[in-house]
């Protein structure tokens, strides 16, 4: 098993550091990549995986720590697995209004059982930077693309992802139920196990 006290986060994002530190509790202090470099690496894989052992390595080097990153987005099965890794940036940097209205219309022909999709959440931990053995961590939440928008919790693509078992889009869930079973919570809690905690 892996033992540290601490790790780097390989995200600007203070709100994803706090929800991971919530999750990890106190035995693992987590700090911020932007305490060491304010450099983001280039995104070159064509996979989640890729991108987030990517990150964590670049992480772990800049920081001389053990390094957590991860990659997440919207797998749709009608499109290949589009708009995969680069779910943020679908319409061009638009934003998510634009990355929803680009969906919607490359989905505008097919019917509702074909609208399948999963957001993916990958999460690499690296020992250091050539670390051979990343601990990696994949979660899934399956639902389907609907046909318009719906609620206004959320983020990103949650307004059109619908969730069987909630009967309702993802941002119509309130935050506390999506942040229990989200794909994030998913990949959050088989990291947790593989370290123990
Ligand atoms: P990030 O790598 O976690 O910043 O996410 C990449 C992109 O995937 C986001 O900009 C969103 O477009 C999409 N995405 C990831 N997770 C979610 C989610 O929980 N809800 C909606 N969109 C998401």
């Amino acid at each position: 098993m892996l033992s540290m006290t601490e790790l780097v986060l390989a995200s600007h994002n203070a709100g994803k550091l706090k929800e991971l530190q919530a999750m990890l509790g106190g035995s693992v202090r987590i700090r911020s990549i932007g305490e060491f470099s304010e450099v983001e690496p280039e995104e070159t894989g064509l996979s989640f995986v890729e991108n987030a052992i990517l990150k964590a390595r670049n992480a772990a080097r800049v920081s001389g720590l053990p390094a957590l990153a991860d990659d997440s987005g919207l797998a749709v099965d009608a499109l290949g697995g589009a708009p995969g890794i680069y779910s943020a940036r679908y319409a061009d940097g638009k934003g998510d209004a634009a990355n929803n209205a680009k969906l919607l219309e490359a989905l505008k022909d097919v019917p509702e059982r074909e609208r399948t999709a999963q957001f993916v959440c990958c999460l690499a931990l690296v020992r250091h930077a050539d670390d051979p053995l990343p601990i990696l961590c994949e979660g899934l939440w399956q639902g389907r693309i609907l046909f318009e928008a719906r609620g206004a919790h959320g983020f990103g693509y949650d307004p059109l992802f619908w969730v069987p078992d909630a009967d309702g889009s993802s941002a119509e869930l309130a935050p506390e139920e999506k942040n229990r079973i989200s794909h994030r919570a998913r990949a959050m809690a088989l990291l947790k196990q593989r370290l123990g905690l």
